[in-house]
């Protein structure tokens, strides 16, 4: 049995921004299936306390640098064995909205005194300072918000292993040396060899230059982030911890995301009735006021409307994509000029084009089940999770191929139609030119039922489980206790 003490600032269905939360409450399942011991660490958020009623207190702490006390309480993932352990510090987490974010969609003001007392709690509770008899032999430490924890640990004489997962290099935690004062950290952080960067403090740096392992969430953008394009500036660094730097793909959950059992969808489908999943394609249609119409391909996009996802190259594609005889339903939020043209196009084209500006996990299950398409043209993808959704309802994913896209789906060309590969549709430049010319590709098979069909159930029969993925952080784990 091995003591993993899982830290993150999200984990579904408890709290969710991005697919971050989906790894933190799938991956802890699969591990303790694979007789692992896991207590997942979270923030004790408003949207949290409101969701929760079974919540025990389990110890009571302070931490420097922080007034007031800290209460560690115990519960578990909703239909899951998996114990989590919350930080209770209303001053921090006791707010409404998004974790990160205010209602003007601007980073909290604190977030840097949030994180760093998470982190600080973290590394209590890692030692066992807190709770005596419950060891982690492990950390596995997840984006910025604990990067502080492997680099708080170093100085420890008593520490665990430590993991440290980046799931975004885009979002680093960087603050103003005024806030670092602040903070009470102790200062062999403060230098360009540990968390100083460019003057500023960085907390993901915290994690990069002290754990013991570092992962990633794809093989591709292991690779990716050591170069200049996609290291957002620490490319030098990972290359430096090469030796120590892997991608794991992302797993997904099985029982939450199969079109077989599916509570929230119109019908449900597999592999072998496949062709009642056109009932879901006309329920969508009606849904989002389209145009009942079995035979024009419909196009799902769903996710954060951010430049990393292209939706800016989609944009700039739309009149063009317009002439040809498609739909598209998109479901996302993000940047307000984004929202707006979206918006916009929408009410040009309600033949064509419908959204929802918002966030509604029923409507991403329901998207995914009765799209023909999903499109994904990601600048840069870490892993992803929308495309492996995607394949496993029987919906075909074209891509840009970056990171975890091009590793999760096969481009169809003759070659893989014929060996029978094919999964999806792949374009290898982020512009308007190449989404339109692979969405024509995709297009032209469409009006093909059957070899449509097929690369549908090729997609279905792929296996994204977290077992294999699970397995390999359990090696790390064990390869990091002996570092
Ligand atoms: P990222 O973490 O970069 O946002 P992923 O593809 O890894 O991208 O995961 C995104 C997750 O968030 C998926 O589970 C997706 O369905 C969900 N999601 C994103 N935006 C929305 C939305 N507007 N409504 C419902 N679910 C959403
Ligand atoms: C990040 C990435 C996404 C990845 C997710 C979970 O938010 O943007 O690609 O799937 O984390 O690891």
């Amino acid at each position: 049995m091995r003591n993993v003490l899982f830290a993150t600032s999200e984990a579904h269905p408890l709290i969710k921004t991005g697919g971050l939360a989906d790894v933190s409450g799938s991956l802890p399942q699969a591990l303790n299936k694979l007789n692992c011991d896991v207590r997942v660490l979270l923030p004790y958020y408003q949207e949290i306390k409101n969701k929760l009623e079974n919540v025990k207190q389990i110890a009571q702490f302070s931490v420097s640098g922080h007034a007031g006390t800290i209460s560690l309480l115990e519960t578990r993932l909703p239909d899951s064995e998996v114990k989590v352990w919350l930080i209770d510090y209303p001053k921090a987490f006791d707010r409404p909205g998004n974790p990160y974010l205010d209602e003007q969609g601007l980073p909290w003001p604190d977030n840097a005194e949030r994180y760093a007392l998470f982190s600080k709690a973290a590394t209590l509770i890692a030692t066992g300072q807190i709770i005596a008899d419950w060891k982690p032999g492990i950390v596995h430490c997840n984006d910025w918000q604990t990067g502080l924890i492997p680099a708080l640990l170093a100085q420890q004489p008593q520490k665990p292993a430590t993991l440290f997962t980046i799931h975004n290099l885009a979002y680093q935690g960087i603050f103003s040396r005024e806030t670092y004062l602040t903070l009470d950290l102790p200062d062999y952080l403060w230098s360009p060899d540990t968390m100083e960067f460019h003057n500023q403090i960085s907390f993901i740096k915290g994690g990069l230059v002290f754990a013991n392992i570092i992962t990633t969430v794809s093989p591709g953008y292991a690779r990716e982030i050591q170069t200049a394009e996609f290291g957002f500036g620490l490319e030098g660094l990972l290359k430096h911890r090469a030796d120590k730097l892997s991608g794991i793909l992302n797993g997904i959950d099985m029982d939450i995301w199969d079109p077989a059992n599916d509570p929230l969808i119109e019908q449900n489908f597999s592999v072998k009735t496949l062709k009642e999943k056109q009932k879901n394609k006309t329920s969508l249609q009606k849904e989002f006021s389209l145009p009942v119409e079995n035979d024009t391909p419909l196009i799902g996009m769903v996710g954060r409307l951010v430049q990393q996802k292209g939706i800016d190259i989609v944009l700039e594609a739309l009149p063009d994509l317009l002439q040809e005889s498609v739909q598209l339903v998109i479901l996302g939020t993000g940047e307000k000029k984004y929202e707006k043209a979206i918006k916009q196009f929408a009410t040009q084209h309600p033949k064509q084009i419908s959204a929802l500006i918002g966030y509604d996990e029923t409507l991403a299950h329901r998207i995914e089940a009765g799209a023909d398409m999903f499109l994904m043209p990601s600048r840069f993808e870490p892993c992803g999770l929308n495309q492996l959704y995607s394949l496993r309802y029987g919906t075909v994913p074209i891509v840009q191929g970056v990171g975890g896209l091009l590793d999760s789906i096969v481009d169809t060309n003759t070659q893989t139609q014929k060996n029978k590969t094919a999964t999806g549709y792949i374009f290898t430049e982020a512009t308007p030119d190449a989404l339109l010319k692979t969405l024509k590709r995709a297009i032209e098979t469409y009006k093909k039922p059957q070899t449509w069909r097929s690369i549908a159930r090729t997609g279905m029969q792929q296996n994204f489980s977290w077992e294999e993925s699970a397995k390999k952080y359990i090696q790390l784990y064990e390869k990091a206790a002996t570092l």
